[in-house]
């Protein structure tokens, strides 16, 4: 964990609380739920914070109280219920794995499901692999590895990323099971995130799902503008840099306060490596920014439908919509009609180009969005 970077601004993971901008009402709910021993679960748009935040929970539970496992489990690669136990042993064996008879006993209490033990090429990491012929097999898989999870003398959370994925496995009964299995430890916490707020929410408040009412839900929102200027100032000052404070709200205005993306120009201005940052530097960032990501934007116009890729420009063009089917909007966009918006908008949505963010339609990516708005603009 204590690697030391050059730039203070990532994009990608968590390398420690002096690199996350700390959500510390976020961070003190998420918490308060855990030592009550109530299930949470967290929801945002993509790219917002949940998995930095997750992490972030992970690292002060493990390393300031070392009294607690947190079983982290990323869901999005998996595909069915068999992937879903892959995931979660994997997740625990890397955790224990300098503990021999630990790794012993899970081998073999699971060696009904043949497992494999691999290395993954890229990461070195170790990985665990069964063989599941059904789904009694992946609910005894569960049984068994929550039993000897449960042995642990230490406090345990779950978290369980990109939770909405189970919803798409083909077994039709992996969720009840896993419910099943989950309520018969009521002291474990249990931490679900996802991006998918319509399946989540589906999942949690549907009276005929197994999940219903199990889990509060919390809505992770934009930093507060206050606390992430307060860190981007300090962190370029830590290098005797400086950014002035109409240059960080041009960045909040553009970047919408999207965490990846505030990160991501910051990145990227931290990286140019002058004394002085103004509007200048951050004007022409945002140039560089849309140049770079030019090719992949034109692709989306060769790749979608034209009406589709219309309704996108539109949105993109008047940086995001109340109605997108009020007449005034199809008339000044060509958008033919207001039926082929809604089916426009619902294509896009699975897509998961656009949202419905803040009583807007918006597209989604960011920089997309900037981009469409600059290139198409009248
Ligand atoms: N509090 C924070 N301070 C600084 N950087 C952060 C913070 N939270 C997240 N980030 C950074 O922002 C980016 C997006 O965050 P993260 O991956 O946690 O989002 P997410 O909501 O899990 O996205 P997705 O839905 O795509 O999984 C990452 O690069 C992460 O390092
Ligand atoms: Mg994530």
């Amino acid at each position: 964990m204590k690697r030391k970077i050059t730039n203070p601004f990532i994009t990608g993971g968590y390398l420690g609380p002096e690199y996350f901008c700390d959500r510390l009402e976020e961070a003190g709910r998420i918490m308060n739920a855990i030592s009550s021993r109530r299930n949470l679960t967290l929801i945002s748009l993509r790219r917002m914070g949940k998995t930095g935040l997750l992490k972030h929970i992970k690292f002060q539970l493990e390393y300031s109280s070392k009294k607690c496992t947190v079983i982290y489990v990323d869901l999005l690669p998996t595909t069915n219920g068999n992937e879903m136990l892959n995931a979660l042993s994997t997740a625990l064996y890397r955790i224990r794995k300098s503990e021999k008879n630990f790794i012993e006993r899970l081998l073999t209490i699971m060696s009904s499901l043949r497992p494999k033990l691999t290395i993954d090429p890229l990461t070195g990491e170790p990985s665990v692999e069964f063989k599941v012929e059904s789904s009694s097999g992946v609910q005894s898989g569960l049984e068994q590895i929550l039993k000897l999870i449960s042995e642990i003398k230490q406090d345990i959370v779950f978290m369980f990323d990109e939770f909405q994925q189970i919803s798409k496995y083909p077994e039709q009964n992996i969720e009840s099971l896993l419910r099943t299995v989950i309520q018969s430890y009521p002291s474990v916490p249990f931490i679900f995130s996802g991006s998918s707020r319509h399946m989540l929410e589906n999942m949690f408040m549907s009276p005929g799902r197994p999940f219903y009412q199990s889990s509060e839900l919390m809505y992770l929102d934009r930093i507060k503008e206050d606390d992430y200027r307060v860190f981007i100032k300090e962190n370029f000052n830590k290098s005797g840099r400086e950014i002035d404070d109409v240059s960080i709200s041009k960045i909040f205005d553009w970047t919408r306060l999207h965490t990846y993306y505030v990160q991501y120009v910051c990145n990227h201005l931290y990286g140019k490596g002058g004394k002085k940052t103004g509007e200048k530097e951050v004007k022409s960032l945002f140039h560089q920014i849309l140049t770079d990501f030019e090719p992949q934007f034109v692709n989306y116009r060769n790749l979608l439908p034209p009406h589709q890729f219309r309704l996108l420009q539109a949105i993109g063009v008047e940086d995001g919509v109340l109605q997108p089917t009020s007449g005034d909007f199809i008339r000044k966009h060509d958008l033919t009609s207001p039926s082929s918006v809604m089916t426009s908008l619902k294509a896009l949505t699975e897509k998961e180009m656009i949202v419905f963010d803040k009583g807007k339609w918006q597209v989604h990516d960011v920089f997309l969005s900037r981009w469409l708005e600059y290139h198409y603009r009248a």
